[in-house]
């Protein structure tokens, strides 16, 4: 059995849309209640690459299996240093170390780009839930709770807030050479 990680590319769009139309349908973790389409995911990864955040995706044998990507938090410019991670792997693949071993390369990209903060907003969040295990299994440190965020599945949900800091986090001024910084300024901004 052989595992790579390495980028997505537009042709694992097929596969990441399957496994997250999955995710949706069954599980809790994202609040859509819908499966978006091949090419409103297409949208959302090309909105990814365009911005220059990190996406993966993990292959066994050839077949992907899961995949990851660390995206904005929010839009505003202050916002600019801190990423938001997401990560499904397929349901045949669950509970092997295939998370563990893909989000770890998540934070590694993130790191390497220059992010400070890398984020999970946990959708039904609990002290028990896979996403929360595996979160502090890489380090997050928990930051909140919000009580009663949404409603799936004929109940309703928490969310748990995680986060890990990049390169120093806090307690050093903004890298010019970063990913962020850099294009942060190339647009005009002034820090
Ligand atoms: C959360 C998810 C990504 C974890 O991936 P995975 O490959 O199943 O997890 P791993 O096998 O790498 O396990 C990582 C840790 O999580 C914990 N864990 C895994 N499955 C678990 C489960 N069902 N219940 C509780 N804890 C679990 C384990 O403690 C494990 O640590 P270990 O090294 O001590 O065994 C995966 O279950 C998934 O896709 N879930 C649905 C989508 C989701 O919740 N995404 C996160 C959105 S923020």
């Amino acid at each position: 059995m052989s595992m790579t990680i390495r980028h997505a590319l537009p042709a694992d769009l097929d596969r990441i849309t399957e496994i997250y139309a999955d995710a949706v349908l069954n599980g809790t973790a994202s609040y859509e209640l819908e499966p978006p389409t091949r090419t409103e995911m297409g949208e959302r990864f090309e909105a990814l690459m365009e911005g220059g955040y990190p996406y993966l995706v993990v292959e066994r044998d050839g077949a992907i299996i899961g995949y990851a990507y660390a995206g904005p938090f929010r839009a505003r410019p202050a916002y600019r240093f801190i990423v938001e991670d997401s990560i499904y792997i397929a349901p045949e693949a669950k509970g092997a170390g295939i998370g563990k071993a893909l989000m770890q390369a998540l934070v590694d990209e993130s790191t390497a780009l220059g992010f400070r903060q890398i984020i999970a907003v946990i959708g039904d969040g609990h002290a028990d839930s896979a996403s929360v295990r595996l979160h502090e299994k890489l380090g997050f440190h928990h930051t909140g709770r919000m009580e009663g965020s949404g409603y799936k599945h004929g109940r309703w949900l928490d969310t748990v807030f995680m986060q890990l800091a990049l390169n120093g986090g806090a307690t050093l001024p903004p890298d010019p050479g970063s990913m962020p910084e850099r294009r942060f300024r190339a647009k005009g901004g002034q820090g």
